[in-house]
């Protein structure tokens, strides 16, 4: 589709530095590497070079999802879409599953869930801030076109109670996650995944008692994903010098049904576990 006066484009250059825009007849995207005008791009598609007023070029595309998350305005941290991507996956978001999640936030989150979990899911999203709601519900309409009916925005504190039920995912990116866990353990279908993302170690640890010594989850388990990117150019194929340090970590448990009190409540954990035995014995 041949871009337009009204379309929401991103400028992306040979160094991935790139521009979120919306076309007008006169715009004009400035930047140290020279000017473009809107207007010249209009009837190019989608990924067409162009070239700056001082002769640089950029490519110019509709956003996919990572580049419209990247580049759209905020009032909070965000969920970045490597950490997104996993907790999709690992959340087990389906066509059709019904997810609470929370805060809202900015909104990235709510982006890839709402895509997501399609036209037959549902996704309702608490945050105790209209202004937060109002602000994610402005960034969902930009790259939607309008808040998609499969997304419930709405105010209340996920720490007190969650109005839905058989809710097949949780998935959290507020302060105090492990306040979530009895009103999550109520509303959640057996099976079910609880994921939340946490930004300091602190918060994994209150998080992962809280869920250990619940009767209604276990399996509980935390990764970080650490994303290293690789210049690859002729005889120079290296790890880049850069890479992004931290952002958070994912802890995931599953909704059981248990018979008997939680093993790790009345245990303290073996100091080897079967996994480190199993490999050990591979190495030898
Ligand atoms: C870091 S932001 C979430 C960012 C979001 N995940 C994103 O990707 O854009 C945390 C949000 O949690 C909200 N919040 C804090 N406590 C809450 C609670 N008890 N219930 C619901 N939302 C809460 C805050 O208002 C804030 O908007």
């Amino acid at each position: 589709m041949p871009f337009k006066e009204g379309d929401l484009v991103v400028f992306l250059d040979h160094q991935d530095r790139s521009f979120r825009k919306v076309l007008k007849e006169h715009g004009r995207l400035q930047t140290h590497r020279g000017f473009i005008d809107h207007r010249d791009l209009f009837g190019k598609e989608s990924g067409s070079a162009v070239r700056t007023s001082k002769d640089k070029e950029f490519y110019v595309f509709y956003p996919t999802l990572v580049d419209y998350t990247m580049n759209m305005p905020r009032m909070s941290g965000i969920v970045y879409p490597k950490d997104a991507a996993y907790m999709l996956m690992w959340g087990d978001i389906f066509p059709g599953a019904r997810v609470v999640t929370g805060g809202v936030g900015s909104g990235a989150l709510i982006l890839a869930l709402t895509r997501q979990v399609g036209t037959t899911g549902c996704v309702f999203g608490y945050d105790v801030r209209q202004d937060m709601l109002d602000h994610a519900a402005q960034n969902v309409s930009e790259l939607f076109g309008e808040v998609p009916p499969q997304l419930t925005l709405k105010i209340g504190n996920l720490y007190r109670e969650i109005e839905e039920d058989s809710i097949d995912t949780v998935m959290l990116d507020v302060p105090e996650p492990w306040e979530v866990v009895r009103p999550a353990a109520k509303v959640m279908k057996p099976g079910g995944v609880f994921v939340a993302y946490c930004p300091t170690i602190r918060q994994v640890d209150i998080l992962t008692q809280e869920l250990r010594s619940s009767t209604s989850f276990g399996l509980v388990d935390t990764v970080e994903i650490l994303v290293r990117s690789w210049h690859v150019r002729e005889r120079s194929v290296r790890p880049n010098h850069r890479m992004v340090g931290h952002t958070g970590f994912v802890t995931i448990a599953r909704r059981i049904i248990r018979v008997r009190p939680p093993v790790e409540a009345l245990e303290p954990e073996a100091e080897f576990s079967e996994e480190t035995t199993t490999s050990d014995t591979l190495n030898e």
